[in-house]
């Protein structure tokens, strides 16, 4: 990588000494994983800066997912969308279930809640939505559907860290919602990954779940997995948390950028912040219509790499067009109009904390002729 390029995004990194400072804490007390000190204190600092009552750490964001299928013991049909990265849908399929794929509304790149009782069948157990690039979905609308038929919930909520809609967290919907604190995402503990519920034996039970089963010296009470936390990841989540919100307003300020300089250039559409919702700003998306814009997506998108401006085609190609998935009937793209056209519009734009005055105009230089 030239050192002139535009990445899409750029970690959130804690402050170098600060972290040296809790790794010496680490190393004097050699307790570096299994429930230590900072993987407690992250937990109920997360829980409070969240506003949910209970989170269980997870190495990813991809087990939550896994752990919170196992967990509601949902089994056949799981009803999702095509339009997020694949481990939305992998999830189900690790869990033995089939993935039945819903379109998604233009309005929020989320599985469009009026199409989905067409898709229940006598199998379906529950519906996995994302709330993608962090954009709220319709919650009350899903919710009506899983409650008229017993269906179970699970967000994937993988962008949509401190995203709230009046004052209250996304997070806190439906059965369960998972979160991902990968690299690239808004807040970050180098890989790793949250499980939201609702009560405190649901926790108690996620947390066996993740360390194998266990629930005492000799006592395994189910098929777990391993996501345990180690304590060098919770300190530098600890730290990460001090600043997140610093870097949401930073990347606020891009998004007010972008806006302004997009707004009326023909065939470009964004999203503009939703009434009453807090966002995280975590992704840019723009759609490009060819024929207006006067080039196509894929034109673009390569001509902007050839500069050394890296966006990102999120997301495309569409899951339901993978070779695991594409045999499906719910995979065929006249079952998916909207996603099909969405995953050949969009690019996401670089978004970051660190993104400079320049780096922006270079980037909107490219676009906007
Ligand atoms: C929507 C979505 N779900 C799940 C994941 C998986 O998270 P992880 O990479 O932390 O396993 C990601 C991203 O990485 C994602 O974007």
């Amino acid at each position: 990588m030239n050192n002139n390029t535009i990445t899409v995004t750029s970690p959130l990194l804690p402050n170098l000494d600060d972290f040296h400072q809790m790794l010496q804490e680490i190393w004097d007390s050699k307790w570096i994983t299994n429930n230590g000190q900072f993987h407690k204190q992250l937990e109920q600092a997360l829980a409070e800066y969240l506003k949910v009552p209970y989170i269980s750490l997870f190495t990813n964001g991809t087990l939550p997912l896994l752990t919170a299928l196992q967990a509601l013991r949902i089994t056949g049909e799981v009803i999702t969308t095509p339009y997020s990265f694949v481990a939305t849908t992998h999830s189900i399929w690790w869990n033995g279930c089939k993935p039945v794929f819903v379109d998604i509304e233009e309005s929020t790149c989320g599985i469009d809640p009026n199409k989905i009782e067409a898709a229940i069948t006598p199998k379906t157990t529950a519906i996995m939505p994302v709330h993608c690039y962090g954009k709220p979905v319709n919650m009350d609308a899903i919710q009506a559907i899983a409650d008229k038929y017993g269906l179970k919930v699970i967000y994937d909520a993988a962008h949509a860290f401190g995203v709230e809609v009046d004052g209250k967290s996304v997070l806190a919907r439906g059965d369960m919602s998972t979160l991902s604190f990968h690299a690239t995402k808004v807040y970050n503990t180098l890989e790793g990954g949250a499980l939201i519920v609702k009560d405190e034996a649901t926790k108690k039970r996620i947390d066996y779940l993740k360390n194998f089963g266990f629930a005492g010296e000799t006592e395994v009470v189910a098929p777990g997995i391993n996501s345990k936390v180690d304590e060098v990841r919770a300190a530098y989540g600890l730290l990460n948390l001090k600043q997140v919100d610093a870097a949401i307003e930073k990347r606020h300020q891009v998004a007010i950028r972008y806006r302004e300089a997009l707004r009326d250039v023909p065939g470009i559409r964004f999203f503009d912040d939703m009434p009453g919702v807090r966002h995280n700003y975590s992704y840019f998306p723009i759609f490009i219509n060819a024929e207006e814009y006067g080039k196509t997506r894929d034109q673009l998108y390569f001509e902007m790499k050839e500069k050394n401006v890296l966006g990102r085609r999120y997301f495309f190609p569409l899951i339901s067009t993978f070779s695991t998935y594409r045999g499906l009937p719910s995979a065929a793209p006249e079952n998916l109009p909207v996603a099909t056209k969405i995953a050949n519009e969009v690019i996401c734009l670089p978004m970051h904390h660190e993104l400079s005055e320049e780096d922006i105009n270079r980037v909107l230089e490219l676009i906007v002729k």
